[in-house]
């Protein structure tokens, strides 16, 4: 059975110094811990500032473990739950394999909220990890906004939704478009969101077939720029180490900015899925890209919105989920179904 969610919900904003959004749905609201955690805030940004000041790639590699978060099942941290001899996640899962980092920051962020009283046992990690997100964002010099909370811990994983669910980078723009509108998301989402690659790193294995044998034509991609080839030529050889690290934006490659855009403009998208945006003729999409690249607040404030909404997917009531105490297993050994 296929099941669709259906992100529907109203989003106030208010736009002045700050952009603010407040989305009305449900069990969701932004002071959910304000009398039993009032810390909370304050905490996860602490852990993921001093986290990000030793290793930069961290505020990107957060931001993505929140994006393979909500797309598999909803923002229910199912993510970060551990394999175990009785237990398969969605850790191992072709997205995420050898791929999604930074599991450590969330799980650290756990632990000091657990030593913290009225803070211990109330939090789940699927809140944690969506004001962890907001937070690598704005520690990168992206925008800020209001998150909801009040989300639950769910009580299994399915790497078989994950392995169905997560965007390859290898898809053309319909195919895309298809797994966004899949969790309730659409074209405008597809654009602002996937400007989520103006920072962090991408194996050469994640785009080295558009080097020298582009399907199979026997001749490179001709939508990478010339000189942005030979770079990644020079990076990827054919035969090479399918591990090396790349940065996703070239000119800006920490800096959460609006240069994922010009990239895409001057065929130095380094992702399939990401040049395609530019190069698949889809006026609608083209529009938003051209948009986005010369006026980098439109894009801003389009994220934050689209953020909201992504982060808003299928959250988990009380008694479909649990507030873990780990976030890397859930609370009963009873409640370990393997979902394959
Ligand atoms: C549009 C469809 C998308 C596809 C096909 C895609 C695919 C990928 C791939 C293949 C990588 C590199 C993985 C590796 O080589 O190990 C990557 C990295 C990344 N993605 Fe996406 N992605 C998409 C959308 C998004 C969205 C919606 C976000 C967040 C809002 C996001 C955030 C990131 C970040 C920040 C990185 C770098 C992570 C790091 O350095 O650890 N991506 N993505
Ligand atoms: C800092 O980052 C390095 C990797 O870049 C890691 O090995 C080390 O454990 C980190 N230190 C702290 C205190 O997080
Ligand atoms: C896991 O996801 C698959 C779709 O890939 C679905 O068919 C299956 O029912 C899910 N399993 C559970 C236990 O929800
Ligand atoms: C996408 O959804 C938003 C509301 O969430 C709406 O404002 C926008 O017009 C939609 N874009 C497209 C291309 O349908
Ligand atoms: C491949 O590259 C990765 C990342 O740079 C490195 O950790 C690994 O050791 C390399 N593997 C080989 C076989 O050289």
């Amino acid at each position: 059975m296929a099941v669709r969610w259906v992100a529907g919900f109203v989003l106030v904003c208010f736009t002045g110094a700050f952009l603010t959004c407040t989305s009305v749905m449900g069990q969701l609201s932004p002071d959910y811990y304000a009398d039993t955690c009032p810390d909370l805030e304050s905490v996860v940004k602490s852990i993921v500032d001093s986290a990000v000041d030793n290793e930069t790639r961290l505020a990107a590699s957060i931001l993505r473990l929140h994006f393979h978060d909500c797309f598999v099942g909803g923002c229910d941290a199912s993510l970060l739950l551990d394999d175990t001899d009785t237990f398969t996640g969605e850790q191992q899962a072709l997205p995420n394999r050898n791929s999604v980092r930074g599991f450590e920051v969330i799980n650290n962020i756990k632990s000091a909220l657990e030593d913290i009283e009225g803070c211990s046992g109330i939090v789940s990690c699927a809140d944690i990890l969506t004001v962890a997100a907001r937070d690598s964002v704005v520690k990168a010099g992206g925008p800020s906004w209001t998150v909801e909370l009040g989300r639950y811990d769910s009580l299994t994983a399915n790497q078989s939704l994950a392995n169905t669910n997560l965007p390859s980078p290898f898809s053309d723009v319909p195919g895309i478009i298809a797994k966004f509108v899949n969790v309730g998301l659409n074209e405008t989402d597809v654009v602002a969101l996937s400007g989520a690659h103006t920072f962090g790193k991408a194996q050469c294995g994640s785009f080295s077939r558009r080097l020298f044998n582009f399907q199979n034509t026997g001749a490179p991609d001709p939508t990478l720029a010339p000189d942005y080839l030979a770079i990644l030529q020079g990076r990827c050889p054919q035969g090479g180490n399918g591990s090396v690290l790349n940065d996703l934006d070239q000119g800006t490659p920490t800096t959460f900015d609006n240069s994922y855009y010009n990239n895409l403009l001057i065929n130095k998208g380094l992702l399939i899925s990401d040049q395609e945006l530019e190069s698949a003729s889809d006026s609608t999409i083209e529009g938003l890209v051209t948009s986005f690249a010369s006026d980098q607040s439109q894009f801003f404030a389009q994220f934050v919105l689209s953020m909201l909404k992504m982060s808003a997917i299928a959250p988990k009531s009380s008694s479909e989920g649990e507030i873990r105490t780990d976030c890397r297993f859930v609370n009963s050994g009873q409640d370990l179904v393997a979902s394959m």
